[in-house]
């Protein structure tokens, strides 16, 4: 049973070779007299024959089998595999392992819901497709390893069982038994630690590090998920940026071996939001946003009397599908974005057409001609109201557009950085403030005069790294002045005896020589997504939970025995049924 190599190892030059497979049987051909059988390992698929005479025991899908023979030229290639011009022509065959019948076929093409997928997950991670996903995370994470080291970085862990961290999400909670009525936090993010660390003198620390957040889940999202966090003492910005960019060129170069152009592009926030409606814009398509309020100065519209924005898209060549059914849907997704609707305009022989062309006036129509310069078979979608919620929708609409029409060429990476956000923003919903990121992130040092009087208007040395339109990463330059970090906590209404609670044993630690500072986190799950080219962040974790952020292999979350809960103090009162 001693296996010589993984399946893919062999090519046209083993031919005439004696060697040992071991593996699983994905498929088998029986043709009385000829046994086909297609042999999975890790590395991929390759073709057994066994000739009439050799013992061939009753062989199923799934079974483990050990294959000895020599390697062949096949008279006919296959080309849908990569060992496709050569076979194993079996001396000897052996049963390692029987397998019953599978719930989900394993090839890359399955049928299989999510969630049997998740519950039979060894199964499914058998799928090539899966085990490639796993490949491109394990050559990130080697990748990183290698570039990080190189640059004196050194990694180093932080606690699991901790204090609140302060990424904006719930946290997951675990009771103490030892101290009744008092709780762990899992960490969001080493970030506390981290700068911790370079009050410490670490210098240059990293971490692949495990992040727990409670918060609603989507195809991007997962309660445990995993960052690369990094941190660094004595780098401004650009600096500092520039190193991430040679991690970024590394991890492209020796996963799906993609050479990035740098330096990347630096996208103020505020012109993301302008012209793409999002401050992670996918901007591999060309469709922008454009302002068009000035046209609409006095127009006779009432939805666009007093209105802080008014912006448009052009969408080429949909004219003739958009029926008043697609119009509607439109609608209902500007109410989704809190507008109250849209206007749509169509271009059709060389006329503008639609119900909304009553309200523009001769001039008007000009005017936006000249702007958007439209055509035959275009619509222009225009909305109106609070600029965060115009932007957003548009934002969405661009890329709906882009996504249905096929403007997005598969295999193209568009990477950029957006700087200067702002450091705090207001809540739509009730006005409050609350920081951008974090509150540990530095003000732009031209903007500390509005510190005591419009703190809306400070920007931040905060910046994300956007890949194809995924928020990949994120960080800032950090605070180091004690001062400013008083203010900032204030602005953010925090009392003394808040921070005290929250951060006491941070904001202590200030006090002692803290170095300039800077970090960032890439979302190692997103950056796997992006280069295994799936939107689903499920398959790039070999377990992750559901959408409703359950395990459905363990079925965790579970209840557990009344005993471990009186261990903890700990009643329930309010059981799920
Ligand atoms: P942030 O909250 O932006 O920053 O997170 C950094 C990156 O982590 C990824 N990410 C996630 N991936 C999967 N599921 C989630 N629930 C999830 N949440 C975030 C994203 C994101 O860009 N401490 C700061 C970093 C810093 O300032 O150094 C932080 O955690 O790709």
């Amino acid at each position: 049973m001693k296996r010589t190599c993984f399946n893919t190892e062999l090519n046209e030059k083993n031919v005439g070779q004696e060697v040992t497979l071991i593996g699983w049987v994905s498929k088998r051909r029986n043709l009385g007299s000829l046994l086909f059988i297609d042999l999975r390992d890790r590395s991929g698929i390759i073709q057994v024959t066994v000739n009439e005479g050799v013992e061939a025991p009753d062989i199923r899908n799934e079974y483990i089998i050990s294959v000895t023979g020599k390697v062949s030229l096949k008279e006919k290639e296959n080309p849908n595999l990569k060992t496709g011009k050569i076979e194993v022509i079996a001396s000897k065959v052996e049963v390692i392992n029987t397998a019953k019948t599978t719930p989900l076929i394993i090839a890359d093409e399955t049928d299989a819901l999510e969630d049997t997928r998740l519950k039979y997950r060894y199964l499914d991670l058998r799928r090539p497709v899966m085990q490639s996903y796993l490949d491109i995370r394990h050559k990130i994470k080697l990748a990183t390893h290698e570039y990080l080291s190189k640059e004196h970085f050194i990694e180093v862990e932080t606690p699991i069982l901790t204090l609140s961290t302060p990424e904006g999400a719930r946290d997951y909670l675990v009771p103490s038994r030892v101290h009744h009525g008092k709780f762990y936090a899992l960490p969001q993010s080493p970030q506390i630690f981290k700068q911790l660390l370079m009050i410490g003198g670490v210098e240059r620390y990293y971490q692949i590090a495990r992040c727990f957040r409670d918060e609603d889940l989507r195809a991007d999202r997962q309660p445990d998920f995993t960052q690369i966090d990094i941190e660094t003492s004595f780098l401004d910005q650009d600096q500092f940026l520039t190193m991430m960019e040679g991690l970024i060129k590394e991890i492209f170069k020796k996963t799906i071996n993609y050479d990035v152009k740098l330096p990347l592009r630096r996208l103020p926030y505020k012109e993301a939001m302008d012209n793409y409606g999002s401050d992670k814009p996918d901007t591999r398509f060309e469709i922008k946003l454009q302002d068009v309020k000035d046209i609409f100065a006095n127009s006779e519209f009432g939805g666009f009397k007093d209105v802080e924005a008014i912006k448009a898209i052009v969408v080429n060549n949909v004219a003739s599908i958009t029926s008043r059914k697609v119009i509607d849907e439109l609608t209902l997704e500007a109410k989704k974005f809190g507008l109250g609707g849209l206007s749509v305009i169509k271009v059709e022989n060389d006329e503008l057409t639609g119900s909304f062309v009553k309200f523009l006036s001769e001039a008007e129509k000009s005017a936006l001609k000249a702007k958007l310069g439209f055509a035959n078979d275009d619509i222009i979608i225009i909305a109106a109201g609070k600029y965060n919620r115009v932007c957003p929708l548009l934002g969405a609409l661009r890329v709906k557009y882009a996504k249905q029409l096929g403007l997005i060429k598969p295999n193209t990476y568009d990477l950029l950085w957006v700087v200067d956000f702002p450091l705090f923003e207001r809540d739509v919903e009730n006005g409050a403030i609350t920081s951008t990121h974090h509150p540990f992130t530095r003000p732009r040092d031209e903007d500390l005069k509005y510190l005591d009087t419009d703190p809306t208007k400070i920007l931040s040395y905060a910046y994300d790294i956007v890949i194809n339109g995924y928020e990949a990463g994120g960080g800032s330059l950090r605070i180091y002045n004690q001062d400013v970090q008083k203010k900032i906590f204030t602005v953010l209404g925090l009392t003394d005896e808040d921070i005290k609670r929250k951060f006491g044993f941070f904001v202590d630690a200030f006090q002692y020589g803290t170095p300039p500072h800077a970090g960032m986190a890439f979302g190692l799950d997103r950056l796997t997504m992006i280069l295994g080219g799936t939107d689903n962040i499920r398959d790039v974790i070999a377990f992750p939970k559901n959408l409703a952020a359950v395990c459905p292999m363990s079925l965790a979350p579970n209840s557990v025995d009344e005993e471990q809960l009186k261990e903890l103090g700990i009643a329930i009162t309010d059981y799920e049924k």
